[in-house]
């Protein structure tokens, strides 16, 4: 299966735009799995709730109905993060978009800084979304990096791939190794899709550090850009290798867990 996760500046609360740029990015790549940043279509930054209103949509709303028009066409699962209206809710979400037209939202579980004064905290946990028999994907945005308990509730319920759609403001030195950790200690595939650029707000300037990658399930990176990249990083993966959860004829990393000894 060949991955795919794109690194560029979204333009800030310029939909439309970033909708253009999305579909030619879209339409360029040869991928069955295409991973998107987080709010890709918005930006990050906002002043307020009203200007998170005016560019939050729906789940029918134009960025998925195009989405959903790519994945058909291409034959091709993408996973995008978007500002989600639901009623008078915001959710800073991740929408995967079937080739079938079947799209399922993942809501941000641990919402970052500011974030807790826009966006209500997902209520759907982590749910693990199957291509047919094709792929087990699970997703976490952003600063979910930091709970182990993210990516670890994915792989429990069989994640193949864990999608990362992320805005990250920390140190690459700081969450590389740290999703480097999470694919091994779950012996899984981790594909961060992180923006680039910077936002400013007043005297507040929030800059993006770039510098994607994907990670395979013995912790190894198989692709990684620099910050300043735009465009795509792609691997080929074999999805059956996080299924072996075994790394000696002794020891299975998930039949070795010892869930009556944890105090969680
Ligand atoms: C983040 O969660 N966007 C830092």
């Amino acid at each position: 299966m060949i991955t795919a996760a794109l690194q560029f500046c979204p333009s800030f609360l310029d939909v439309e735009r970033n909708r253009d740029t999305l579909a030619s990015y879209l339409e360029g790549v040869d991928a069955d799995l295409a991973v998107l940043p987080e709010l890709c279509t918005t930006g990050y930054f906002f002043h307020d709730a009203a200007q998170l209103a005016a560019v939050a949509e729906t789940r029918d709303g134009e960025s998925l109905r195009l989405f959903r028009r790519i994945a058909a066409d291409r034959n091709m699962l993408i996973v995008a993060g978007f500002a989600e209206r639901d009623g008078e809710a915001f959710y800073n979400s991740a929408a995967t978009v079937f080739p079938d037209g079947r799209v399922e939202i993942y809501r941000k579980v641990h919402l970052f800084a500011e974030e807790k004064t826009f966006f209500t905290p997902g209520d759907r946990g982590f749910p693990v979304l199957h291509w047919g028999d094709r792929l087990r994907l699970g997703v976490m945005i952003c600063y979910d990096w930091r709970f182990p308990e993210a990516a670890r509730t994915l792989a429990l319920k069989g994640a193949q791939v864990i999608a990362h759609p992320s805005n990250l403001v920390a140190a690459p030195r700081l969450w590389k190794p740290v999703m480097r950790t999470r694919a091994f200690e779950n012996r899984v595939f981790a594909v961060t899709a992180n923006r680039n650029g910077e936002e400013q707000r007043e005297d507040e300037r929030l800059v993006f550090h770039g510098s994607s990658q994907i990670v395979g399930p013995n912790g190894t990176v198989l692709e990684e850009v620099d910050e300043p990249y735009e465009g795509w990083l792609q691997a080929e993966i074999d999805v059956k290798k996080a299924d072996e959860k075994s790394f000696s004829s002794w020891n299975d990393i998930m039949a070795d867990r010892r869930p009556d000894a944890y105090e969680l």
